[in-house]
């Protein structure tokens, strides 16, 4: 199975900077490597964790055992949308900081049953959360054209969005990623295919996946709680992976009345760190303090 790297692991310590006796939340736990990384900085400090997938969830608690953090750490199987019921459910008031490491984990774009990578024939299913409702295949197979359509601009800001949602219903039903994969390829003009800097496929499996799990949405509803889950003084820092993501961030910042940004800019990794991972490449950071008094 694929090692999954934390990204801009130092920088979010930096910025949490843990210490005595706080609690923070790891709302996307993943392999454990940003709740470890707090665990292993300070030695009583209190993580609560969520995570969707229940894959993840065993491989970051094995983890977790294995470090002799267990009495540490809360690990919620839900979605971080539900961050303030379980903060309470825990018996906190208020948390200290709180991270969101947004996207896929390595463990599942390499997980051949899931769906999520073009580069393998898997049935579309792209769930980070297996118990969701609603599967790539629905999406591909069950939404309207113009519903494809406006997915695939929006979402994955694909110029040819347009063909490739004619060209999905034309060619329905479509069981498999590598199925797909070859209607996207028919729609795309042969010189673009040729000049794209990045598979050609990207835009739309990213645009059907943020669709399956809601994750626009979820992080609106995440940045909503963030305020009233922090104590004063309590930071959030959000890692996203491309520009939709962290425009929701940015845009929630600057208008939030009790969230102050810490990063006018956002956080990007080390030439050093896209060296060891080059999946941290496109990472951006935005980290933002709860201020003291509400204005
Ligand atoms: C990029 S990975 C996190 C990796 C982790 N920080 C680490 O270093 O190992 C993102 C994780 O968030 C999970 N996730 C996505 N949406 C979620 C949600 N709404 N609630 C909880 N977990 C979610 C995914 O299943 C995935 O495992």
């Amino acid at each position: 199975m694929a090692e999954h790297i934390p990204v801009l692991s130092d920088e979010i310590l930096y910025y949490l900077g843990p210490k005595g006796n706080r609690v923070y939340v790891d709302c996307t736990l993943g392999a454990g490597g940003h709740t470890l990384a707090i665990l292993g900085k300070c030695e009583s400090c209190f993580v609560l964790a969520f995570e969707v997938d229940p894959i993840a969830l065993s491989v970051a608690e094995r983890k977790i055992f294995w470090m002799g953090y267990e009495r540490r750490v809360r690990i919620f199987n839900e979605s971080y949308v539900n961050l303030l019921e379980k903060i309470e459910e825990a018996g906190f008031e208020r948390v200290d900081g709180i991270i969101a490491d947004l996207g896929l984990s390595s463990l599942q774009l390499v997980d051949v049953n899931r769906g999520f990578s073009y580069l393998h024939d898997s049935p579309l299913d792209m769930r980070m959360d297996p118990s969701g409702n609603v599967t790539a295949w629905d999406v591909v197979n069950r939404y309207p054209e113009f519903k494809l359509y406006e997915i695939i601009k929006k979402y994955g800001e694909e110029p040819f969005a347009k063909k490739i949602a004619r060209n999905i219903v034309l060619n329905r039903p479509i069981n498999t990623t590598f199925e797909l994969v070859e209607v996207i390829r028919k729609s795309i003009p042969p010189k673009a295919l040729r000049t794209r800097k990045r598979h050609f496929a990207t835009r739309t499996f990213q645009a059907i996946r943020i669709e399956v799990n809601q994750e626009l949405a979820n992080i609106q509803k995440l940045m909503e709680a963030s305020e009233k889950a922090l104590k004063p003084g309590g930071r959030i820092g959000v890692i996203s992976f491309h520009s939709l993501e962290d425009r929701i961030v940015k845009n929630f910042f600057r208008s939030s009345k009790c969230l102050k940004p810490l990063t006018k800019k956002p956080v990007t990794p080390t030439y050093e760190e896209i060296r060891r991972n080059p999946r941290s490449r496109s990472a951006k950071l935005r980290v933002a303090e709860r201020s003291e008094v509400i204005e």
